[in-house]
């Protein structure tokens, strides 16, 4: 079984002016493609694991053979960040989230514009490429990180994260160069706020039902509930 990319929702323009169509299209067809096209290259010699998803294989990881392990984080990584990216943005995007979302965020920020500030620091903050996401930690509160690379936070922390910020700079030279903080600036009025919030719903539902055993053994499973229809 191929990896295969997944289509973007909308058209490469439909988020201008905040991002711009030749910058979709590239990151979208070309870098986005790139990371399947290699993991599937990394996987020609593991036929065992070519069934699995990239997600099985992302949360297998500690039991795949040593020689896969560096296409799975790098280019497995790649394909999932980016395949819950696109879906986390929407030209009907922007403003503020509502719901469970809204009052999870005030309860641990204290506000929507304290977030915002501190997701902002954060996504500024990485050093070189890498990824600023808020997540749901592994003492089941909402919380801002930063991974390097591809690195997805269920892996470095034990987070499950719902919304997540590419800072490469393949995701905003072309429009914005070494002006990082307007593009994350910009990516505040595409943020698709319901999405995240499905994301954060999906997990409290999954919360609810592990409730009584272990988070962290479960928090695996759960990320690929509420990320297994985005990957192949
Ligand atoms: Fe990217």
């Amino acid at each position: 079984m191929a990896h295969k990319l997944p289509a973007l929702p909308y058209d490469f323009n439909a988020l201008e002016p905040n991002i711009d169509a030749e910058t979709m299209m590239i990151h979208h067809d070309r870098h986005h493609q790139a990371y399947v096209n290699n993991l599937n290259a990394g996987l020609e010699a593991y036929p065992e694991q070519q069934e699995m998803s990239a997600l099985e294989l992302m949360v297998n990881f500690d039991s795949l053979p040593e020689g896969l392990k560096p296409a799975v984080q790098k280019q497995g990584g790649g394909h999932v960040n980016h395949s819950m990216f696109w879906t986390i943005m929407s030209p009907d995007g922007g403003g503020e989230p509502g719901g469970l979302l809204a009052s999870e965020i005030n309860d641990a920020f204290g506000s929507f514009d304290e977030f915002k500030a501190a997701f902002k620091a954060a996504a500024g903050g990485v050093f070189g490429s890498g990824w600023a996401w808020l997540v749901v930690n592994s003492d089941g509160k909402l919380a801002i990180t930063a991974t390097a690379n591809q690195d997805n936070p269920v892996f470095t922390e034990g987070s499950l994260p719902i919304l997540g910020l590419d800072v490469w700079e393949h995701a905003y030279y072309l429009k914005y160069q070494n002006k990082r903080p307007d593009y994350i600036e910009a990516f505040f009025n595409v943020i698709n706020w319901d999405q995240v919030g499905k994301y954060l719903a999906m997990i409290r539902v999954g919360e609810g039902v592990v409730a009584m055993q272990d988070w962290a053994a479960e928090k695996k499973a759960m990320l690929q509930d509420f990320l297994g229809s985005l990957t192949d």
